[in-house]
């Protein structure tokens, strides 16, 4: 089982590159199944998450191999099989995002409930909810979504949620819609910038898509779509992680792909506590502040501040010159880092879906356990300020979400390496 050892106290200096966004490049995976001919993507980050969706596909017929210049190529050879088993799903929940592909283009779709996870409950009612609204039929065979229609219908759908929105659930609808008859409308539609890569993809393929990017989608069906060439964006959470290390570490990086327009929240945030954030000719420039103010933090879905980077901003505000409140709206029970950053010394106090982070002076290194992507990328930021050795244990986890975390980090001078036990 391999872990991160981390000696603390480097100030982090020069240029980072951010890779392709993990949360693009899944979905954008899965429409590739709806395409006649050869696929070929660039920029697909190199990450546990993407392998895994690659072994998906090719049990569901679709072939895919990486080029020398490190793009895929993707072309459907087989579409009998259309079942995502537990085996596969329970690995990794966007496998989920292979059934609306599956439903628009082979007419069924057998995907397994994905189980819950650390970050907590992750239904897919909407998803479901959406895929009926077209017309497909539904059943629950053990523990799979069974799901069939002859032919898709475009109608108006609803996708919000007790907690907002659904970002893989407006992939998949939108991916069931495309070559359904006639027009759908998405309501309540998810905005990130994920969906609207996935959306630019459709197009590019002969899909007819508008309204991307804001809450309100409009779909006109079409007969086919034809495989594209594509370039996935940067990985905004992979950008907002390196922001908050040169910030933790007091030090300045470039982190160059970094898209400024991609993280308003995070940088006004950010900003709120003293940081210097501005764009550069090739991505987005941070310089620490002396002091870190506490700031109040609420999760919420694109445009607002995202889940996603919850845990790492945390990490930060541990050394706020004051108290911070921090309210998870998206997953409430989201906090499995809380207790790992306490051991390292932090004051971190937890009231239901809030938090109260009471700033100190330092950080302890210790032996902390890493438990879902994000929060163990929050550990390691903490390790990288904290006196003394850290080691962050089962890194399978940010290997999920991260491509070779520690080179990056040790190429701006982080004393960060990886030890197989
Ligand atoms: C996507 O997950 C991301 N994953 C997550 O990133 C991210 O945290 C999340 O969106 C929120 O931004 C991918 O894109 C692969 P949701 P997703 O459906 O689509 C509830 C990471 O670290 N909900 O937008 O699964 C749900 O329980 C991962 O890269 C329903 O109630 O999230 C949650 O409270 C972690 N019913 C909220 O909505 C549904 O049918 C948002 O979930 C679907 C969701």
């Amino acid at each position: 089982m391999e872990y991160f050892e981390i000696s603390g106290g480097t100030r982090l200096k020069g240029t980072v590159k951010v890779s392709g966004a993990k949360n693009a490049a899944l979905p954008i995976l899965a429409a590739t199944i709806l395409c006649e001919g050869e696929t070929v993507l660039r920029n697909v980050p190199d990450l546990q998450d993407v392998r895994q969706m690659i072994t998906l596909l090719g049990r569901l017929g679709v072939t895919c191999e990486r080029l020398a210049d490190g793009a895929l190529r993707l072309r459907v050879e087989d579409e009998m099989n259309c079942h995502a088993d537990y085996e596969l799903v329970s690995k990794m929940r966007a496998s989920v995002c292979v059934m609306g592909p599956l439903l628009a283009k082979r007419k069924r779709s057998q995907v397994s409930l994905p189980g819950g996870c650390a970050i907590g409950d992750r239904p897919i009612n909407l998803h479901v909810q959406g895929m009926r609204g077209l017309g497909a039929d539904f059943e629950l065979v053990n523990g799979d979504i069974l799901l069939k229609a002859k032919k898709l219908k475009g109608s108006e759908l609803f996708l919000g949620g007790p907690f907002g929105s659904t970002v893989t659930g407006t992939a998949n609808v939108m991916m069931a819609a495309v070559l359904a008859e006639g027009r759908t409308v998405i309501e309540s539609a998810a905005c990130e910038p994920e969906v609207v890569d996935l959306a630019e993809f459709l197009n590019k393929c002969g899909a007819q898509i508008l309204g991307y990017g804001t809450p309100r989608i409009t779909i006109d069906g079409v007969a086919s779509l034809q495989g594209v060439e594509h370039t996935v964006i940067p990985d905004r959470i992979e950008t907002g992680t390196f922001i908050i290390a040169a910030a933790i570490t007091n030090g300045e990086l470039s982190v160059e792909q970094g898209r400024l327009e991609h993280l308003i929240a995070v940088v006004d945030r950010l900003r709120q506590m003293g940081l210097n954030i501005e764009r550069y000719e090739k991505g987005i420039v941070v310089s620490s502040a002396r002091r870190l103010e506490p700031i109040e933090l609420t999760t919420q879905p694109y445009p607002g501040f995202p889940t996603d980077l919850q845990a790492q901003v945390m990490a930060l505000l541990c050394l706020a010159d004051g108290n911070s409140v921090v309210t998870e709206k998206i997953f409430p029970d989201r906090f499995m880092h809380v207790a790992e950053l306490n051991r390292m010394g932090a004051h971190i106090r937890k009231e239901g879906p809030t938090v109260i982070v009471e700033g100190v002076k330092k950080l302890i290194g210790a032996p902390v356990m890493a438990s879902d992507l994000r929060a163990s990328a929050a550990l390691v930021l903490a390790g990288l300020i904290a006196k003394g050795h850290t080691t962050v244990h089962r890194a399978y986890h940010i290997d999920r979400g991260y491509e070779r975390i520690e080179e990056k980090l040790a190429s701006v001078g982080a004393d960060i390496r990886r030890v197989d036990k």
